[in-house]
């Protein structure tokens, strides 16, 4: 068993993490073998301590593995054209990931490739969504890293593990790396910090400093001024993200609008909408267009009368329409109405074309306090 374990612990040290996990499992059934055949309390408790603390490590390792081979993005399918306003970013991000590889000739030791940029600005304005649309563009060159994914409570793996990020983008070709919600790894130095959390730090920074050639790292985050300023200043570019202008919040309303094109809305409503959402980021505006889509939803399954028209259930609210109308279950023999639920229906329910009256006044999720924030970081770091 000790051999075993001297085997486990040193596979682990050597950072052959697929062997330490067998190796540990392994000593875990031996151990649990043993236990049966010890009859003292105090033994048995030990025993148990020790398979736990193994079960707990191959486990760790075994997340860390995943979390290696699951960092391709699964791309979203986003196209530039999907994204509303955020013209200069989309240009720097093509100009930084897809340029250097189509016209190399435009670029030389004078006039390098951007290769690392940060996109910054408040929740919901398209970070994401940008990195989305260059994944989609450059395909399996692209590399995804959440923070989450990298932080690992276990001493010295989280450096490892971003050398290992950095690496395999580099071994697999791909060109663009994306760190997203990239404060939680980055966040400026604190006196209480832990040795982990600074030598993660470390580690990025050195790996910002000498990456490969043809390497290009986009980070992304909404708390710009929390990113310790020695990384910060390793981002040749920061782009700032902003609330969409009006103009923006036309172009995604219009955006919105084509994915139903049997709507309602004339000219005057999309502009009654736009100045709606005047303070809203595109998320907001996004979920405001949800809500709307939903909202025949919500009625169908809030009424309790319907009208049966061309092979359809109309719902028709709550109240019956008209005083025969049966307060079961039943078809009105007077207008028809039928009462009952929508689960309980025997065809369609009808859905209607999207109209102004499906839409409730949106909530802007940013504070301005957050906003001003933003502004003013964008006015003193922004390189665009
Ligand atoms: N410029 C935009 N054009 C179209 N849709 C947008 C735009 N920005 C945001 N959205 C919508 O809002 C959703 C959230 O956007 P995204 O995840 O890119 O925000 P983010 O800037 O990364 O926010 P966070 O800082 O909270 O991570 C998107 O899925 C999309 O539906
Ligand atoms: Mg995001």
């Amino acid at each position: 068993m000790n051999e075993l374990a001297r085997r486990a612990v040193s596979a682990d040290v050597a950072g052959s993490k697929e062997e330490a996990v067998e190796l540990y499992l392994k000593l875990v059934d031996t151990l649990a073998e043993a236990m049966k055949l010890e009859s003292d309390r105090a033994e048995r408790a030990k025993y148990t301590q020790h398979m736990l603390e193994y079960v707990e490590r191959a486990e760790a390792l075994t997340r860390t593995l995943q979390t290696v081979s699951r960092r391709k993005l699964v791309a979203r399918r986003v196209a530039w054209s999907d994204i509303a306003g955020l013209s200069e970013a989309k240009d720097l991000l093509r100009q930084a990931a897809v340029l250097p590889r189509l016209h190399p000739e435009l670029f030389d030791e004078a006039c390098p490739a951007w290769t690392r940029v940060m996109l910054f600005g408040p929740p919901g304005t398209g970070k994401t969504l940008l990195a989305s649309a260059l994944a989609t563009e450059v395909g399996a060159s692209f590399v995804q890293v959440s923070a989450a994914d990298a932080v690992s409570k276990w001493q010295g793996e989280s450096e490892k593990l971003i050398r290992e990020i950095f690496e395999s983008a580099s071994a697999s070709g791909a060109c663009v790396l994306f760190i997203d919600e990239a404060d939680s790894l980055m966040r400026a130095r604190t006196d209480d910090e832990s040795d982990g959390r600074r030598s993660i730090k470390t580690e990025l920074l050195l790996q910002l400093q000498n990456m490969r050639e043809g390497l290009i790292v986009v980070a992304a985050t909404n708390t710009p001024w929390e990113i310790d300023i020695a990384i910060a200043r390793r981002f040749e570019r920061k782009i700032y993200v902003p609330m969409p202008d009006q103009d923006t919040r036309r172009e995604l309303v219009r955006l919105k609008l084509q994915a139903r094109p049997d709507h309602l809305l004339d000219p005057f409503d999309v502009e009654e909408l736009v100045r709606q959402t005047d303070g809203c980021s595109c998320a907001d505006v996004d979920v405001m267009f949800r809500a709307a889509l939903n909202r025949p939803v919500v009625l169908a399954q809030q009424s309790d009368y319907f009208a049966l028209r061309g092979g359809e259930y109309h719902p028709l609210g709550k109240e019956p329409p008209c005083g025969a109308c049966p307060r079961e279950k039943g078809v009105c023999g007077a207008c028809g109405a039928e009462r009952a639920s929508v689960y309980d229906l025997g065809a369609p329910v009808h859905r209607p074309a999207l109209s102004m009256e499906h839409f409730a006044p949106p909530i802007p999720s940013v504070p301005p306090e957050r906003l001003r924030a933003h502004a003013d970081w964008a006015s003193r770091h922004a390189t665009l």
